[in-house]
């Protein structure tokens, strides 16, 4: 069965080499991006001060219109952007305050695209991931590394991206 997913790219740029990634996997895969750095996300607060920001109304869009999660992140000093973890911190007021989104994640797959300066990435990138996905009870579909070379993608990552998109079957069109 095809999914309905989102991309949710987590750049500090929203025109940046995440993005030329996540529009290639758009094309692909027929998945929305939601650029995460055009919304208003507080960090984790533990009295909730900032239940009112746009991060409940984003995650109750996205539990209700969509299957798969992906998460599409430079890679900033070795790990996952300030941005994405800042989300992912944020899911906690889902375990408090939020608990139908909760429930609802419980269904839902994620996939993770990290693009970075290098053509490899350092051991442990996707552990964060794969923990929070198993706690969530997430399925964890997989993961690529990308990057950009002289502002393109390479024809060999064009030929990687397809395979991936094609063996995880997380294309909707
Ligand atoms: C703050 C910062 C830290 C970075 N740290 C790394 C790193 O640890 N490893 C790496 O391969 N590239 C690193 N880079 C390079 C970016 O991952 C790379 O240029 C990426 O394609 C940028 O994507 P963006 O345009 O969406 O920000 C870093 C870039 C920045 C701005």
């Amino acid at each position: 069965m095809k999914n309905k997913g989102v991309i949710l790219q987590g750049s500090s740029r929203s025109n940046g080499n995440t993005n030329t990634i996540a529009l290639f996997v758009k094309e692909k895969t027929g998945f929305d991006i939601i650029d995460l750095k055009s919304k208003n996300i507080g960090a984790f607060d533990y009295g909730f001060k900032n239940r009112n920001d746009d991060f409940i109304p984003l995650m109750r869009d996205i539990v209700d219109n969509y299957d798969t999660f992906i998460f599409a992140t430079p890679v900033y000093w070795y790990t996952m952007s300030g941005i994405l973890k800042n989300f992912i911190d944020r899911i906690s007021d889902c375990l408090k305050t939020e608990k139908e989104i909760r429930y609802k994640l419980r269904e839902k797959k994620m996939v993770v695209i990290s693009c970075g300066s290098d053509c490899e990435i350092k051991e442990g990138f996707t552990m964060p991931f794969i923990e929070a996905a198993n706690y969530l009870n997430m399925e964890y579909l997989g993961d690529i590394h990308t990057w950009i070379e002289y502002g393109i993608i390479t024809k060999k990552l064009k030929k990687d991206l397809d395979v991936f998109i094609e063996q995880k079957n997380i294309q909707l069109l």
